[in-house]
């Protein structure tokens, strides 16, 4: 493919879209950052040999259905339960994601989240800023500790075992987790337990951590008999994707103590993000920032580059998924 006609569909930072022009000249960048929205997708479905979108596009099976140009999508970011993959491979197209590069930031927020949720950051950050603090006294806005506890991963990948390692090493914690592949070992965690039930993890942990991908069986794995299960002096940390959790089954667990905290980056249906939950003060919430730091976020766009061009030259993608 000599000089595709390439769509991005939000803004990339400055050195990428820099790369892509200098590598494809007649790539037509988003420079407005406006979402294209199901239309602008179709359009550029029907129009491009190559669109690059990113988790805020929904790309469903029923926007293959027409007539299709794209022969492939290089999706900026790990996470791809925003595209109907094996509706786009069955148009011919080939997808791509970003894996590796977003590990340590992703992580980073997990650990932000977790510490954010146990000491109350959040709450405290809100009186000062309106004015209401009044000084310090021992009784101030106390939180829990995390050295010495339990955390329980949902998900041992690539992030999951990197908040694992920081927790672990960082922290003192002791890692139990649950995979659905067996006998994970490359966690690096001295001591971590992989337990054959979420339901397990869920009765042990001080703090859960989610870290499974979206959609599918997924959808709602946290919901309200998994709360149930947790202690009431537990955290949940969702840095994952947003449908994982029953929203309202979490915000009612906030409510009466079913669990004590949680830290949110991601939402079903974002970027809405429930009054329910917007109402507590016992829930850290993020605008998705997981990988939001200039290094990853260049790193994730030069992976797609990669993608794009293995493709072009007609090898294999290094990051394909479909
Ligand atoms: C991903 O890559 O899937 C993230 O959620 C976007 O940062």
């Amino acid at each position: 493919m000599a000089d595709p006609e390439i769509v991005v569909t939000r803004r990339w930072p400055e050195p990428v879209e820099a790369e892509l022009r200098r590598r494809f000249p007649s790539v037509r960048l988003n420079t407005d950052d406006t979402p294209l929205g199901p239309e602008g997708l179709r359009r550029a479905l029907a129009e491009a040999d190559v669109v690059l979108p990113t988790v805020s596009d929904q790309l469903p099976a029923e926007l293959f259905d027409g007539p299709v140009r794209t022969r492939f999508l290089g999706n900026f970011g790990v996470g791809y339960n925003h595209i109907d993959a094996a509706a786009a491979a069955k148009a011919g197209i080939v997808v791509t994601n970003t894996p590796g590069v977003l590990t340590d930031a992703t992580a980073d927020t997990a650990m932000t989240l977790l510490l954010m949720a146990a000491r109350r950051a959040g709450e405290g950050e809100r009186e000062l800023r309106a004015g209401r603090w009044t000084g310090w006294r021992p009784t101030h806005l106390l939180g829990t500790g995390v050295t010495g506890k339990t955390l329980g991963i949902i998900g041992m990948g690539r992030i999951g075992a990197a908040v694992a390692r920081r927790a672990h090493f960082g922290f003192g914690m002791s890692v139990d987790f649950y995979d659905p592949t067996p006998n994970v070992a490359h966690h690096g965690v001295p001591g971590a337990r992989q337990l054959s039930k979420i339901d397990d993890v869920l009765d042990g942990a001080d703090f859960v951590s989610l870290h499974m991908p979206g959609g599918g069986d997924n959808h709602h794995v946290i919901d309200a008999a998994r709360l149930k299960r947790m202690k009431p002096t537990a955290f949940l940390v969702n840095t994952a994707r947003g449908d994982v959790v029953d929203q309202t089954a979490l915000a009612e667990a906030l409510r009466d103590g079913t669990i004590a905290g949680a830290g949110l980056d991601v939402y079903e249906g974002e970027p809405a993000v429930p009054a329910e939950l917007r109402e507590l003060d016992n829930v850290v919430l993020l605008p998705h920032l997981g990988s939001a730091t200039t290094e990853t976020r260049t790193a994730m766009g030069m992976l797609v580059l990669d993608n794009l061009q293995a493709y072009v030259e007609g090898r294999e993608p290094p990051c394909r998924v479909a």
